[in-house]
């Protein structure tokens, strides 16, 4: 993609003190003892400008904080990057990722073509080497990334590429980092990718535009085969669900299939894992149309199933030795003649009937379909990520994305997998009490739980998990991550690309692989 930042990723086996780079970063926690070795001798060469930066109370290592000191004729480096860790104690991987998005989104700001990360140096043994490469190359993606693919008036236009290096003085510790740059940068790259594809607009992206681009990726990645259902198979299939909030637009739906097989060859020794995403290229309502506040945000609304594309694109390049369906139900949610109402009977793919109470509750309607098709082809377990209710945002604010499920292992392996991956969850409550609410008196279910919408998140996740089957299932509710609103220390505003990491990560624990 083109339109991407070109970022590289190695290592160097150099020391601080003598790193001849544009910028040098360096990790400090905001309750360490001191400067180590390297460090005071760099700070040596520059007449103890760290010792003051840190005296003066201009730089207090706090997590998210940085601070910059321009180097001289003995510093190799020309500037150095102070980046903040927070507190010793609380340092996780994810405080790693950070440190490294956070000094590769000022790079990019102040438009410097190399650099050099000495991050993983403050951790000591805390954490595996490899998995550190990983995380940093991750953090170096995730924080150099730019969209901006549709400005043409731009005077003081971006870089096109970044060189990184991760440096250590010991060749030991270097070939431990380079274990996960490989992987690390891997999944970096299908983040981008994820984000790319969110942010571009509704009139860009469309059940058939995406479909297409799913097409291409797939040609070009080894192990991936992707089946495209149009209007017609939906309807041949049944596919009442995807069909029905498709309706009203005049870009017909598409249900998306991606199957990732490793070698190009399936083995039933290895379990099937079934990821399912919503993608409603935009949401405006439908019938039941939304207020024109901030509607734009809803192009995001396909975010769930750009992450299972993101996914997918990984877990190929990785080459896991696992079989994985990427899902992807793809409908434009738009009021017009021909759209579903409020009050339809819908019989899904599943044969179940839903009553529609609300037609811009689609993303369960569009789900159903792609959650029955998992079952279907005996995928086990299944998750599901969508950005599915207001009431996630308003349960947990913009923090951590809700999970629901029906099986307490699945549900504890993804909890940790969140905690690593930075892309952070929290277990909400679902099943029997919440679907009683959404049963129908004219249908087998309706669509919309209390009319006051309490509980919403759970009342939906209640519907998707009579949908499954006898498989395991987890649900992730996104709404409120698939965006920052606001550009942070760590990267821009507009698409986060929540689940990518979460979702290979799960992926590459499944198989053992650390990286
Ligand atoms: N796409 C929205 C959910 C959403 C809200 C995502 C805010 C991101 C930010 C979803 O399709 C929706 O509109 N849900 C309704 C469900 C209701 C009608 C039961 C909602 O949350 O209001
Ligand atoms: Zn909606
Ligand atoms: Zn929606």
């Amino acid at each position: 993609m083109k339109e991407i930042i070109n970022v590289g990723v190695k290592s160097r086996k150099v020391d601080l003190s003598n790193c001849k780079t544009d910028l040098l970063a360096i990790g400090l926690f905001a309750d360490a003892k001191g400067l180590d070795k390297p460090t005071k001798e760099l700070n040596s060469k520059l007449n103890g400008a760290i010792d003051q930066l840190i005296k003066l109370g201009d730089f207090k290592g706090k997590d998210g904080t940085s601070a910059l000191i321009y180097g001289n004729e003995q510093t190799g480096a020309k500037r150095i990057l102070l980046v903040g860790l927070g507190e010793k104690k609380k340092a996780t991987l994810d405080t790693v990722r950070k440190a490294a998005a956070n000094a590769a989104n000022k790079a990019v700001e102040m438009k410097i073509k190399t650099v050099s990360l000495s991050l993983h140096r403050a951790f000591g043994g805390r954490f595996d080497l490899g998995t550190m490469g990983r995380v940093m190359a991750e953090g170096v993606y995730f924080g150099s990334y730019r969209y901006d693919e549709f400005v043409t008036e731009s005077e003081n236009g971006r870089q096109d590429s970044l060189s990184v290096e991760l440096i250590d003085p010991d060749p030991a510790k270097i070939s431990k980092l380079n274990k996960g740059l490989r992987s690390g940068t891997i999944i970096g790259k299908a983040q981008s990718y994820a984000r790319t594809l969110a942010n571009r607009p509704g009139n860009v992206i469309n059940p058939v535009t995406l479909a297409a681009e799913v097409k291409k990726l797939a040609r070009s990645s080894s192990g991936l085969s992707c089946t495209v259902f149009d209007e017609k198979q939906l309807a041949a299939k049944g596919m009442g669900g995807v069909l029905a909030v498709g309706s009203g637009s005049k870009s017909p739906p598409r249900f998306i299939i991606l199957k990732y097989t490793p070698g190009g060859k399936a083995t039933s020794k290895v379990p099937t894992i079934g990821l399912v995403g919503k993608a409603i290229t935009f949401d405006s309502g439908g019938i039941s149309i939304k207020p024109s506040a901030k509607m734009n945000e809803m192009k995001l609304d396909k975010t769930g199933g750009i992450a299972v594309l993101g996914t997918m694109k990984a877990a190929a390049e990785l080459k896991l030795p696992i079989n994985v369906y990427g899902i992807i139900p793809a409908a434009e949610n738009m009021p017009s003649g021909t759209s579903y109402r409020p009050g339809d009977i819908i019989t899904t793919f599943s044969g179940k009937t839903v009553e529609v109470l609300d037609t811009d509750a689609e993303g369960r309607m569009v789900l159903c379909d792609g959650l029955a098709y998992a079952a279907e082809q005996k995928c086990n377990p299944i998750i599901d990520i969508a950005t599915l209710t207001g009431a996630c945002v308003v349960a947990l604010g913009s923090h951590k994305a809700g999970l629901m499920g029906n099986n307490a292992e699945l549900i504890k392996q993804l909890q940790k997998v969140a905690q690593d991956s930075g892309e952070k969850v929290w277990h909400m409550p679902s099943g029997e009490e919440y679907l009683t609410e959404m049963k129908s008196k004219i249908a087998d279910l309706k669509n919309l739980g209390h009319i006051n919408r309490y509980g919403g998140a759970c009342d939906a996740a209640a519907f998707l998990g009579q949908f499954v089957g006898k498989a395991k299932w987890a649900h992730l509710d996104i709404a409120g991550m698939d965006i920052f609103r606001e550009p942070t220390e760590f990267t821009v505003e507009g698409s986060s690309g929540f689940g990518v990491r979460l979702l290979t990560t799960y992926l590459m624990n499944l198989t053992g692989k650390k990286g």
